[in-house]
């Protein structure tokens, strides 16, 4: 495949590069393998040979999304029962949720399958998902990606404790049990095919440490270990999970996640919004990556994630929309709201909230904001980088997966604004600019989103 236009990515935090009028190729197998300015002596050779998908005058490809935290049995509850702590809302409504979807396979197809839908009208490209406790339910969802087309990491539930007594596996050495043999199917069907199409694969899923005994932590260290499995938990969330753990364990968090092995370069721990710098810079160390749901955290984390800190000290970063805890699936929202609380922050520092809150942080003098340059990198690059995905993945480089969305802004022939956007002055004679990127950040939506490709493939919605 051969395509010319515009390219927008981030190569590195806070920058956005627009890439004009350049000539990109995709191989066989879905690899980036050419890509240099259309006017370039091998573009223009390549170009005898064969004729480029145009991508017009006001659209522009951009690396698809990647969202590092959903829970997907929760999409069939998204935007539920809010007004409750974390504690009584899982019980109440996310752990009957699931074990429904657990004991009818068929909804869970459609959930599903409705859910695949949805990330690829809203852009997201590579996911990283919560599922159920039962392993064959996980099987579903990983199918149902893997035909949608989706680069998806599906994690099969590891729970021996829990508030509800229907929904908790047996033992820890049946959990145990479990997460093996649900990682080994997974593999399996993997093992089938080619490599550049293995997009699906198995994550060790400790739900959260009140979920977990020491034992089943320290068996799930084990196993990932031994197999070379990714990792994704929910840490130091909120203040009711908090307490539960201190009182219960005596320990907090990040102890038990660390005494267990579970905090590696695989792993991706979800919110983290109660660590402070020197916390911080202690997970960077292990090499453990963040999920920011900036969305769910306001509803259910009483305080922001401290994210200008953690980039400050190398924790590699990236969004989650946390469905159901968050009630968008969109990152593009995840992104406006990452901005907007970190914008918030900083407005307390200046006026000195922070320290007549008592929350003092080590960094006063730091700006603690974040821009939308910033949230499109942890959007895309980042997020890529924090899933360790292939070589480039994120951006558009030589040897990089083509993983990229179509965004039209404005129509070529008449000028006029497409989707959320609208021009008062015809955009067509700068073309593609950082104000019109950085509108279209803000207004833009689905609508603007024209196509989509994952590993050289087009997908789409249906
Ligand atoms: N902690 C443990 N389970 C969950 C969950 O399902 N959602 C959120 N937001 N936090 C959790
Ligand atoms: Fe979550």
């Amino acid at each position: 495949m051969l395509i010319k236009g515009d390219l927008v990515h981030c190569p590195s935090l806070g920058e956005v590069a627009i890439m004009r009028n350049y000539l990109l190729r995709v191989d066989s197998r879905g690899y980036v393998d050419h890509l240099a300015h259309a006017s370039h002596a091998d573009s223009l050779s390549i170009l005898m040979h064969e004729d480029p998908i145009i991508i017009p005058q006001g659209s522009f490809l951009l690396p698809t999304f990647c969202d590092l935290h959903l829970h997907a049995p929760q999409f069939m509850y998204q935007g539920t029962g809010l007004h409750l702590p974390l504690m009584e809302w899982l019980n109440e409504y996310a752990f009957k949720a699931e074990e429904s979807l657990d004991s009818k396979p068929q909804l869970a197809e459609s959930v599903y399958r409705r859910l695949a839908a949805r990330l690829i009208e809203h852009g997201t490209g590579a996911v990283l998902l919560f599922g159920t406790i039962k392993a064959e339910t996980n099987l579903i969802l990983a199918r149902v990606m893997r035909e949608a087309g989706i680069r998806a990491f599906v994690g099969k539930l590891s729970m021996d404790i829990s508030s509800r007594p229907t929904y908790v596996e047996p033992s820890t050495n049946a959990s145990l049990e479990a997460a093996r043999s649900f990682c080994d199917r997974c593999l399996d069907v993997s093992a089938s095919l080619p490599a550049h199409e293995r997009l699906v694969e198995p994550v060790i899923t400790p739900r959260f440490i009140p979920t977990c005994s020491n034992e089943l932590l320290a068996g799930l260290g084990l196993l990932s270990a031994e197999k070379d499995l990714r990792i994704q938990s929910h840490m130091a969330e909120a203040h009711d999970q908090i307490q539960h753990v201190l009182s219960e364990r005596k320990v907090d968090d990040m102890d038990l996640f660390a005494q267990s092995n579970l905090l590696t370069p695989r792993t991706v721990q979800a919110h983290c919004t109660f660590l402070a710098p020197p916390t911080l810079a202690r997970l960077a160390k292990t090499g453990t990556a963040v999920a920011h749901c900036p969305l769910s955290n306001a509803y259910f984390s009483a305080q922001p994630f401290r994210l200008r800190e953690a980039l400050d000290v190398g924790v590699r970063v990236g969004l989650g929309t946390d469905i159901a805890g968050g009630y968008s699936i969109d990152i593009m929202n995840a992104m406006r709201q990452s901005v907007a609380v970190s914008r918030m922050r900083e407005g307390a520092r200046i006026s000195g909230h922070y320290q007549a809150a008592g929350d003092h942080t080590e960094q006063e003098d730091k700006v603690l904001s974040v821009n939308w340059k910033e949230a499109l990198y942890l959007a895309t690059k980042g997020g890529a980088e924090a899933l360790n995905l292939a070589m480039g993945s994120g951006s558009f480089v030589v040897g990089a997966p083509f993983d990229a969305q179509c965004i039209q802004v404005f129509d070529a022939a008449t000028g006029e604004g497409t989707g959320g956007l609208d021009f008062f002055q015809d955009p067509r004679p700068d073309g593609l600019t950082l104000e019109t990127l950085e509108k279209w950040w803000c207004i833009g939506d689905l609508r603007n989103r024209k196509e989509m490709w994952v590993q050289g493939r087009t997908i789409s919605r249906h």
